[in-house]
């Protein structure tokens, strides 16, 4: 069993493969490998229970744990008294005051066979344990989910709640009163005549997975630590010394057994117990069920199942319950776990491996994601190799270093994610991750965005990646207007190699457009051709059309990252020709109106990237061009306004109009409010002409607007 380094066995073996067995271990390693085991469960305890704050997963810690209980049972002289396998749950935090139960808080018999065969053998047990026989009739039995978060024990004392204690060791918990008062399902005062006069109400304390993932966002923003699953956050939460700590986090409670209960019984069956509390008002959760024999416990596990991934909340699997308090007592108990009750986990959602490498993968819209290449793993039911990191700021949030040893997370259909890293087996000589200066796919330059926190490539007009979106934004109907090249096209342009930039759709031709389509559909008699004539000419027509444009239209057209239309406009007016704006230093661009830090470094960016000019090149030697723009006079009617249309115009589309403010240096809002200057009213005009009216905002007709820009033009030919 010694490894040539001294170590008792190769730890990664236990991680992965979980490969050393009980019968592995030979009498004369027995107590070295039992001490190892104890102290690291120890150690791990300790993570868990005290701090809050685990460093492996669930499914290491299980199999460990059992490993220690297999060999105490192999070498039983060998047990020591002191072993973590004595307790029944985990550690009492020192600095909360401490309550001793009025009845222990048990844990239940964990069956390690996830599948069906669990719920057969529990079955199996439990009629063994009550002389049943072959003839006898099925048992019935109370079914429940099995949250996923700390055991807390609620002590009413005619019908108000005295105190709050948490699981603790079984023996001891802690006392959390005034935290579990503000959680707010939990029921302060219980009214009625049937109330006991002592009732001890038992259940989870959870919290919500929307919840853990907005907890954990604000954790970040102020520089708190994060929680490494939603349990951890529950149990985090409600241990705090300060209640109003606890009042800020969305803590839930459900309901699942009760502890001591004065007066006659509470009720005849467990099911009964939950239906009762629930009508005292306590929270019990839907998807219980009472059903007869190990086929429909089977059953009822395998529901659940499918149920998980759409629950709110994390649950590990299912609790069986003999239904019947009766037999439930005549059951009992077998070395502190109850007969009569029994946990049928699900195969674990996290799991450890090795994140082997970060690779980058560059999105539609030119964002750059980096993904973790891992040592493949079963995880959530299926194999994991691949898990997004999202974003730089993300890895280094995580603490990742490629090489490193992690925990890997998968819920469902949930995408699979990197939760944690176990920096304790990081080994010599790992490199950190650093965002690649140029874009893998095209070789661009990237610009890391501060403001969302990631970085792109800026070859949006070159980058294939980015091809397809780059290519439908410059044709839609504000930028370059090209009719009949909406997404469906395109996708076919781009698949079929016709269009490699978006330079190349002014060289479209017929008998290109009208060619067959290279990847025929087999199944179909006919050649299918990749655009009918009719089609072909429209499009060909529309691209012609499109040649005449404006600055503005065309510098949006080009899809520079923060470059909406207002900001185009912005831009073409201050600098008025092609070559000033591709010049343009990030200085001189945080000049312009409406222009800030993060707009300019963009708008250089993109210029300054040899693949975008070329294509630019390219756009105005097919023929793409614009009038001169006039200079805008500080005295305009129009400039600077803020303008609403609404209604239907005389003579023109409302589209139309705002192409004509636009151009005349105005704003065009969507929305009437105290800003507006004025509001262009056609026929039918409702809510905004009325909101313009309440207060008191101009409205004018089209022939006055059309007057302003007239006023306008009058300046500036001056
Ligand atoms: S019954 C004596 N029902 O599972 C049995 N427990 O090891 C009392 N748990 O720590 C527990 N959901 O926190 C019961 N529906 C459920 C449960 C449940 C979760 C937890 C409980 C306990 C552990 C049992």
């Amino acid at each position: 069993m010694t490894t040539e380094n001294g170590m008792l066995f190769d730890e990664s073996e236990l991680d992965y493969s979980g490969e050393l067995r009980a019968a592995d271990v030979k009498e004369c390693d027995a107590v070295e490998v039992m001490t190892r085991l104890a102290e690291k469960i120890e150690r791990w305890d300790r993570e868990y229970y005290v701090l809050d704050d685990p460093s492996v997963s669930d499914a290491e810690y299980d199999r460990t744990f059992n490993l220690l209980k297999a060999l105490e049972e192999k070498f039983p002289a060998k047990k020591s008294p002191t072993s973590p396998t004595m307790r029944v749950g985990g550690a009492v935090r020192s600095d909360l005051a401490k309550v001793v139960h009025s009845r222990p808080m048990l844990s239940i018999h964990t069956e390690t066979d996830f599948s069906a065969e669990g719920a057969v053998a529990f079955d199996k047990r439990v009629r063994n344990e009550l002389g049943l026989t072959d003839e006898d009739p099925a048992v019935r039995y109370d079914c429940e989910m099995k949250f996923d978060g700390l055991a807390v024990a609620m002590r009413y004392e005619k019908g108000i709640l005295v105190q709050a204690a948490t699981r603790g060791d079984g023996t001891t918990g802690e006392d959390v009163t005034a935290n579990v008062r503000t959680i707010r399902t939990i029921p302060l005062k219980l009214t009625g005549k049937d109330v006991p006069d002592v009732l001890e109400v038992r259940g989870e304390v959870i919290m919500h997975r929307e919840d853990f993932v907005a907890l954990n966002r604000r954790q970040i923003e102020v520089g708190q630590k994060t929680f490494v699953n939603p349990r951890n956050a529950a149990a985090g939460s409600l241990r705090q010394l300060d209640p109003s700590i606890t009042a800020k986090r969305t803590l839930h409670f459900y309901a699942y057994a009760l502890g001591e209960v004065s007066g006659e019984r509470f009720a005849d069956t467990q099911s009964g117990v939950l239906d009762r509390l629930k009508k005292m008002g306590f929270p019990v959760a839907d998807n219980r069920r009472v059903v007869e024999g190990p086929k429909a416990l089977e059953e009822f596990h395998r529901e659940i199942q499918m149920l998980r991934p759409t629950l709110d909340f994390d649950i590990d699997g299912v609790v069986y319950k003999v239904d019947s308090l009766d037999l439930e007592e005549r059951l009992g108990f077998l070395s502190r776990e109850p007969r009569w009750a029994c946990a049928h986990k699900y195969p674990p959602e996290e799991a450890t491996t090795v994140c082997e490498a970060i690779d980058i993968q560059v999105g539609r819209t030119g964002k750059l994601t980096p993904v973790a290449r891992l040592r493949p793993v079963f995880v959530g039911g299926v194999t994991v190799s691949n898990a997004t990191l999202h974003n730089e700021d993300h890895i280094a949030a995580l603490g990742l270093v490629p090489g490193d040893t992690v925990v890997v997370r998968r819920a469902g259909d949930v995408i699979p994610e990197v939760v944690r890293v176990v920096t304790e087996k990081r080994t010599d000589g790992a490199v950190p991750f650093v965002m690649p200066a140029v874009c893998p796919v095209c070789g661009s330059a990237t610009i890391r965005d501060e403001e969302e926190k990631d970085t792109r490539c800026t070859g949006g007009l070159y980058c294939p990646s980015q091809m397809k979106l780059g290519i439908v934004h410059f044709a839609s109907r504000r930028a370059m207007g090209i009719d009949g090249l909406g997404e469906k096209i395109v996708e076919m342009l781009v698949d079929e190699k016709v269009v490699t930039s978006i330079a190349d759709i002014f060289k479209l031709s017929e008998e290109v457009l009208t060619a067959p389509l290279t990847k025929q559909d087999e199944t179909k008699k006919r050649v299918q051709k990749r655009m009918g004539p009719k089609a072909a000419a429209n499009l060909l027509e529309s691209v012609e059309k499109a040649k005449n444009t404006t600055f503005a239209r065309f510098i949006f057209a080009l899809g520079c990252r923060h470059v909406g239309e207002a900001t185009a406009l912005s831009l073409a007016q201050h600098f008025g020709t092609l070559a000033a704006l591709e010049a343009a230093s990030v200085e001189e661009l945080t000049a312009v109106e409406d222009v800030g830090e993060i707009i300019a470094q963009s708008v250089a960016a993109f210029f300054k990237e040899p693949h975008n000019q070329k294509v630019i090149a390219e756009l105005v030697e097919a023929g793409v061009k614009w009038p001169a723009v006039p200079k805008r006079t500080e005295s305009s009617a129009v400039a600077g306004k803020t303008f609403v249309l609404t209604g239907t115009l005389p003579t023109m589309s409302r589209d139309e109009a705002k192409d004509l403010l636009i151009a005349a240096g105005a704003k065009v809002s969507g929305s009437v409010s105290k800003k507006t200057d004025y509001v262009v009213a056609g026929a039918e005009a409702g809510s905004k002409l009325e909101k313009a009216l309440t207060l008191g905002v101009k409205v004018i007709d089209q022939a006055e607007m059309l007057a302003l820009l007239k006023a306008d033009e009058a300046e500036t030919a001056e």
